[in-house]
């Protein structure tokens, strides 16, 4: 058989060809990394629980109308999702201070903020992905005055889908970061939710203990980061509450 062909390869998944134009394959890997690669490891199972994740969050944003790239999943680390032309663009909506947001403007973590604040970093690695202003993306010609309208709009859905979802199972969002792509319908764009949207790419704090749920546990150290990730994905009925490991069975 044919070995199918990869199209990218970043810090945590990898893109196939897919099996029909215009869609690719979405692999999950179970590499983490932080700080700009500058701390990697292999966290066995993290991919599986982010694929898991990320259909979750996709498929309840399609539920309400917003538009992702998600199709359907594959398998236990695979996804099928449209081809878009990425954005360059992280685009971060922040509830509370925390991060970058926190050391920038000396902030205590956890201060609430007066309102959802939407923060645009240029997609480049070699530059450690820099906060850019609406003038730089406009100038730069990344996207047009109408695309940023429609990505804080966007943005803005996501976050009170996604603060809804987590407020409901105790646990709040911080903040998150999404990636956005166009599509063509004939000469018309669309902007969708591209990328992937899991505890790699949020802030979740458990709203009683405040415990981290996210890829801070990583980051700074503090523990288990795939028990984390699971407790995030009981809590929200996306794996079995009695989840065990998963091991090849014999079936009778
Ligand atoms: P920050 O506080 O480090 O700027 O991160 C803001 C949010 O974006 C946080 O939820 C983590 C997420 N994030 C990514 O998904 N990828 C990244 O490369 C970085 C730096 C942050």
């Amino acid at each position: 058989m044919a070995r199918r062909k990869k199209i990218y390869e970043g810090k945590a998944k990898i893109l196939y060809e897919g099996p029909e134009p215009g869609t690719l394959v979405q692999y999950f890997k179970d590499d983490a990394t932080a700080f700009n690669a500058q701390k990697k490891d292999v966290i066995e199972g993290k991919g599986v629980l982010n694929n898991r994740l990320s259909e979750f969050f996709m498929g309840g944003l399609a539920a309400i109308g917003v538009p992702t790239h998600f199709i359907r999943r594959i398998n236990m680390r695979e996804q099928l999702i449209r081809a878009v032309e990425i954005i360059p663009l992280e685009v971060i909506v922040r509830n509370r201070a925390a991060g970058s947001l926190a050391k920038r403007l000396g902030l205590e973590e956890g201060t609430a903020l007066p309102r959802p604040i939407v923060e645009f970093c240029y997609k480049d690695d070699k530059l450690g992905d820099p906060l850019v202003t609406e003038e730089h993306i406009i100038a730069f010609g990344w996207a047009s005055q109408q695309d940023l309208d429609d990505m804080i709009a966007l943005a803005l859905r996501v976050n009170d889908f996604l603060s809804g979802v987590m407020h409901g199972v105790g646990i709040q969002l911080v903040d998150f970061k999404i990636e956005i792509g166009r599509v063509w319908d004939g000469d018309y764009q669309r902007l969708i939710v591209a990328d992937e949207i899991s505890p790699d790419s949020c802030r979740l704090w458990d709203v009683k203990t405040g415990q981290k749920l996210d890829k801070d546990v990583f980051r700074q150290d503090l523990g288990s980061l795939t028990d984390a990730y699971s407790e995030v994905a009981k809590r929200l009925g996306v794996l079995p509450a009695q989840a065990t490991p998963i091991k090849p069975t014999l079936i009778n």
